[in-house]
């Protein structure tokens, strides 16, 4: 069930009226809704129950505190790539012993601050990266846990900028180099070899790449375990899409589903290779876990009708949301209060000096100067990826929870934007 829906002809978020929120808070905002976000954990919780697993939200996806806090609240360990996002869950009270830190990038310090906070797992994704770990570990007198990020070579079938487990990409060890690499991590002293991890790619609508993933990991772990390199965990990555709203896309694979069936071929391996071997099992969902949680609600500064195209003009712009420019991704623009005016074609831009400055094209909208609109599905990859080009202060962010509204980010100033920096003397 979505939690926003039109009430008497106004687009809610639960209980409260997507203008309410813009007159509260003004535009651009992001508004969140916390029912959604706690159904969508959820979803994964309640398929894990009874099971040795742990789901660390991948929080690229969205970081802010309160919805951090929300999750960690629900058991939900993170998948960090930073060690600033190593800061934002120890801000909000999340357990670091639950947190997974991937990247190709590790710095020294990283390390350092990671170890300091005795994290679950280092998913080390080159030698060179198992190198420096071990010798920061060591000159903190600790062993480091650590799993290899294996490139199972499988392709996810989604957009080329975020497939990442094919061999060209950057990521992870290549598959037919695993073995070597293990051998290697097992002889570094300060290295305690724990796990196996993947994460082939995003926005996936179908889980058969997930499960080909799988088997390759579970193939090594036998493998490996002939070797007596003995593995405790098994992480899936993320991946798993939602549904964007374009017209002809394929539904993507409910939650449930995907873990259902990976669940069952993780237990028949237990049962048939695995000699009932406990194992736990982790993932890093991202988008699933956010991504149709929230909306970008923005106000219609002029409709500007040219000679190829009619233009809607909006306050909020490509730095607020990427996802278009970057990707030419298809967002769905709903008006707020459409009433009974007659709709026209638009292109939705934004006042960024870019030619893909664009937000949603070619959509058919009942809207005048003035008007709100909500591009919908905006809660994953939305206000982490944005950015103060043109010296924009970064949206404000609200969480509905049934009737109330609460500001967990305020709009950013220009003062702000300006603060760090300094003319020379
Ligand atoms: N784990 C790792 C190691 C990742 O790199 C990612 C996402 C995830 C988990 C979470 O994946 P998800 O469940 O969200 O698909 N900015 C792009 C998506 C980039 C994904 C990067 N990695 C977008 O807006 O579509």
């Amino acid at each position: 069930m979505s939690q926003f829906a039109y009430h008497n002809g106004v687009l809610h978020a639960e209980g409260v009226s997507l203008s309410a929120v813009a007159e509260q808070f003004g535009t651009p905002t992001y508004v969140y809704s916390k029912a959604a976000l706690l159904a969508n954990f959820a979803a994964y919780a309640d398929a894990c129950r009874g099971r040795d697993a742990l789901v660390c939200y991948a929080m690229k996806a969205n970081s802010n505190l309160a919805i951090l806090d929300l999750l960690a609240r629900q058991g939900a360990g993170f998948d960090i790539v930073s060690g600033g996002e190593l800061l934002r869950v120890v801000a909000a009270g999340g357990d670091p012993r639950k947190v997974i830190f991937s990247g190709v990038g590790k710095t020294v310090d990283e390390m350092r601050l990671a170890l300091d906070h005795d994290i679950l797992c280092f998913n080390v994704e080159s030698i060179p990266e198992l190198h420096r770990l071990n010798e920061v570990a060591g000159s903190m007198g600790k062993r480091a846990r650590i799993s290899l990020r294996v490139n199972p070579n499988v392709d996810p079938k989604t957009h080329p900028y975020i497939a990442t487990g094919l061999k060209a990409n950057k990521f992870g060890v290549a598959f037919d180099d695993a073995l070597a690499t293990y051998r290697t991590a097992a002889q570094l002293p300060h290295l305690e070899v724990t796990g196996i991890d993947c994460h082939i790619g995003s926005q996936l609508l179908d889980d058969a790449p997930l499960l080909e993933a799988l088997d390759r990991l579970i193939e090594l772990i036998d493998t490996l375990g002939a070797e007596g390199i003995v593995l405790h965990h098994l992480d899936i990555g993320g991946g798993i899409g939602i549904n964007y709203g374009e017209a002809g896309e394929a539904p993507p694979v409910a939650v449930a589903d995907y873990l259902g069936r990976l669940f069952a071929k993780v237990d028949a391996w237990r049962a048939a290779r695995h000699n009932g071997a406990p194992i736990k099992v982790i993932f890093e969902p991202g988008r699933s876990i956010v991504g149709n949680t929230g909306v970008l609600l923005t106000k219609v500064e002029f409709l500007k009708h040219g000679e190829e195209k009619n233009f809607c003009v909006v306050d909020a712009a490509m730095n607020d949301m990427m996802r278009p420019a970057l990707y030419q991704a298809w967002m769905d623009m709903q008006a707020v209060a459409p009433g009974s005016k007659p709709a026209q074609t638009y292109d939705v831009v934004g006042p960024i000096c870019e030619s893909g400055d664009w937000l949603a094209r070619d959509r058919a909208l009942a809207v005048e100067q003035g008007d709100l609109l909500a591009m919908m599905q905006a809660g994953a990859y939305g206000l982490t990826m944005a950015s103060n080009y043109n010296t924009r202060g970064r949206a404000a962010e609200v969480i509905v929870d049934g009737d109330v509204c609460h500001l967990v980010r305020r709009r950013e100033t220009p003062a702000e934007l300006y603060a760090l920096e300094s003319v020379i003397k």
